[in-house]
Order: structure tokens, then C-alpha cells, then sequence
């Protein structure tokens, strides 16, 4: 039987501000995530936190995409909302766009990722969940994985990975997608996800000759723009992936090895700054200065019978020291320019912001020149 993981996410309140997730509902997540587990809904869960953002893990057999499996997520949410307007939370439900469910989170809010596959010999899997950013954020280390064999060896010495890799790309301006295989469509591939705010790589697929079926996807990231689906700001992205590992795919290490940059994203305070990417430990991840700097959580698990058991919190390690170091000092660089770009997002960017209504105020006062 093929197991499917799903990651389904969403801010329904921030504690203190949108730092971090109140401790009552993380307690409600997981008795909700429990009874399902006993009844035989799910598998598995975990209940992880980024920041201000509640990531339910889940485990099942009902593939994507699945209605009972997000109408799980989407009643887990609503609770968790009822119990954020009472501690009066801040922001309160504010990534739940509808009053009613209609058979899946897609468009109403929450993200999500999921993936279905038949269980390896062995199956390990890292889970990454982001705060105060968007899915962008993820093109640069994801490619480095699957693409780079400066960052991948095992794309230069394993002959199971030889045969390169297929990157499902999205374009969420348009809403049109493309597969692109590397290695011989680097450069076009590159050519796109080098603008992040536009195209996001959704899901990588193993090609001819991988150990792993290429109709099934390795890689899945959550691409939900909520400012496109709202149609104006209301909150941060904030996005979350899995990525599987080992025996013809990416080593653990070779997953992990992207983070040790901590590239610039976009997403910081108001979702209208740049910064860097602080890799850290679940318990770690709690945005403070200027609300950030935006952070990533990974957490590794390996799944068994479709049972996800603990995670490993990866980040925790010392080894990210230099990395969270490094964007301290990258957070001052920035910091320093203020309300000016590259810090500030460029104007086609701040459009899903309030500043339009700031700007509108100005707007009888241009004369020609
Ligand atoms: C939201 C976020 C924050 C808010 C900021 C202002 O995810 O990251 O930076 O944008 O705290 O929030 P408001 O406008 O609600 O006071
Ligand atoms: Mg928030
Ligand atoms: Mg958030």
C-alpha cells in the first residue's frame, strides 16, 4: 500500500504579535490529530510549529489531494481559531479566506504539500517549514539539492543520480506550470527560478533509470500565495516542503548542505523586506527582531509503514552556528538601509502590501513634468 505524507499549514494567531504558536493550540492540534489517528483517519502526525505558523504533519493512505484528509485540517484550523479569539490571539484565523469548506484547503487559505509514494527498504524524509517569507524562498536550496553537483556529490559520484532530475515549475503570476530536466536544461531552468517571485519549483521527479518510479514526485513544496488569493495583503506565505532522501536521491547531508548559505528572501517585516534565511531548531524558530529574520525549520523523520514516529530536529546542530552567525550580520547590512530597497521589496512587489493605500493619499498631487 503507498503512503502519502501531507503537510497542511496555516497562521490562525500569533502569540505574542506573530512570533510564535500559543502552546493551547499546538495541546488542541494534537488532541484533534490524535483522535483522528485513533479512529483511523491518519496514520501518524506531528504537530510542528514555525514561527507564527502551525504545520500539521500527517501520515494516511488516501493519496493527494484527498477530501477527508484536508476537511482534518481545515476543522483542526478552525478549532485552534476558536481557542486564538478567546486568548485573543494576534491575527486570529487569519490565514482561514472562507467561512466554509468546499473539499479542499487549496484556495482558502492554509498551504499545503503532499506527496504519495510506496515505501522504500528505507525512507528517510526531511520536512522544512519556513516562516515570514514565500515559496521562492525554497527555489535556491532545492535546486542546489537536485541540480547542483557542487552541492549534490552524489550528482557526480553516485551513478544513480546520474540521470539528473525533472523540476515541475510554476508560474503563479500566470498560473501556468513546465518540466524542466537537468542537467541538460540547467541554464533555462536557472534562467527562471532565478525570479522567485514568480516561478517556484512545486514538485522535482527522479528521471529514466532512478531506483525511485518517476512517476513519482521526490520533492513537494507548498506554493500557495495567499496575497493571490485574497487579492490584497493579509499575511505571509510562509512556506513548507519535503524533500525524500537516500539511495539514488540526495543524502540527508546533501539536503541539509543548502542551509549553510543563508540566502536573501523576501517576506521580512509587513511581508515587504528583504533578509536573510536564519536556519534553527524548532523551538528556535520564534521571529523577534523587526518580526524576523525569517527563518527554516528541518525536520527529519523516517517512515515506516506509514508512520512517521519523532522527528530529528536538524538545525539544532552546532554546525548551523556559523550560518546563524553569518545572518546576523547580513540582518544588520540590511537593517541599516531602512525603508530603502534592496531592503525594502521593489515597487511590482509591494503591491500586495499596504503601501498602495498609503500612496494613494499622494496620488491627486502628481503634476506632469
Ligand atoms: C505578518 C508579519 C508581520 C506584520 C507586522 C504588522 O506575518 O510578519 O511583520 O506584517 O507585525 O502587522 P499589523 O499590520 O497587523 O500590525
Ligand atoms: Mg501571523
Ligand atoms: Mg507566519
Amino acid at each position: 500500500m503507498k503512503t502519502t505524507l501531507s503537510i497542511i499549514k496555516a497562521d490562525v494567531g500569533g502569540f505574542p504579535g506573530h512570533a510564535t504558536v500559543h502552546p493551547d493550540l499546538i495541546k488542541n492540534a494534537e488532541e484533534e490529530l490524535h483522535a483522528a489517528k485513533k479512529s483511523g483517519e491518519i496514520k501518524d502526525y506531528f504537530v510542528a510549529r514555525c514561527g507564527d505558523d502551525l504545520d500539521l504533519i500527517m501520515t494516511h493512505d488516501k493519496g493527494v489531494d484527498d477530501k477527508k484528509i484536508h476537511e482534518l485540517a481545515w476543522n483542526t484550523f478552525i478549532s485552534c481559531t476558536e481557542i486564538a479569539k478567546k486568548l485573543k490571539l494576534y491575527g486570529a484565523g487569519q490565514d482561514l479566506l472562507s467561512d466554509t469548506f468546499s473539499g479542499n484547503v487549496k484556495g482558502l487559505g492554509p498551504g499545503s504539500a503532499e506527496m504519495q509514494f510506496e515505501e522504500r527498504k528505507s525512507e528517510p524524509i526531511l520536512c522544512f517549514l519556513m516562516d515570514k517569507t514565500e515559496p521562492g524562498a525554497f527555489n535556491l536550496p532545492i535546486y542546489k539539492m537536485f541540480g547542483d553537483p557542487f552541492n549534490s556529490a552524489g550528482l557526480v559520484i553516485d551513478s544513480n543520480m546520474h540521470h539528473g532530475f525533472t523540476f515541475e515549475i510554476y508560474d503563479i503570476v500566470e498560473n501556468k506550470k513546465v518540466l524542466l530536466n537537468t542537467p541538460e536544461e540547467t541554464y533555462d531552468l536557472l534562467a527562471l527560478i532565478g525570479g522567485k517571485s514568480r516561478y517556484v519549483i512545486k514538485r522535482i521527479y527522479p528521471r529514466e533509470g532512478s531506483p525511485v518510479p518517476k512517476s513519482e514526485a521526490v520533492a513537494c513544496i507548498s506554493t500557495d500565495k495567499l496575497s493571490k488569493i485574497a487579492g490584497t495583503y493579509v499575511g505571509k506565505d510562509d512556506p513548507v516542503a519535503m524533500v525524500r532522501c537516500q539511495s539514488g536521491l540526495p543524502a540527508v547531508g546533501e539536503a541539509l548542505e543548502p542551509w549553510a548559505f543563508p540566502h536573501l528572501v523576501s517576506g521580512w517585516m509587513r511581508g515587504s523586506h528583504n533578509g536573510p534565511l536564519m536556519p534553527c531548531s524548532m523551538e528556535d524558530a520564534t521571529p523577534s527582531r523587526f518580526d524576523g529574520p525569517p527563518r527554516v525549520v528541518a525536520l527529519g523523520f523516517q517512515i515506516a509503514n506509514g508512520t512517521l514516529g519523532r522527528p530529528f530536529d536538524f538545525f539544532k546542530d552546532k554546525a548551523y552556528d556559523r550560518t546563524r552567525n553569518k545572518a546576523i550580520k547580513i540582518a544588520d547590512y540590511m537593517r541599516a538601509h531602512g525603508p530603502f530597497e534592496p531592503h525594502r521589496l521593489p515597487s511590482e512587489d509591494m503591491e500586495y502590501t499596504t503601501l498602495p493605500a498609503v500612496m494613494k493619499k499622494l496620488e491627486n498631487r502628481f503634476k506632469e513634468i
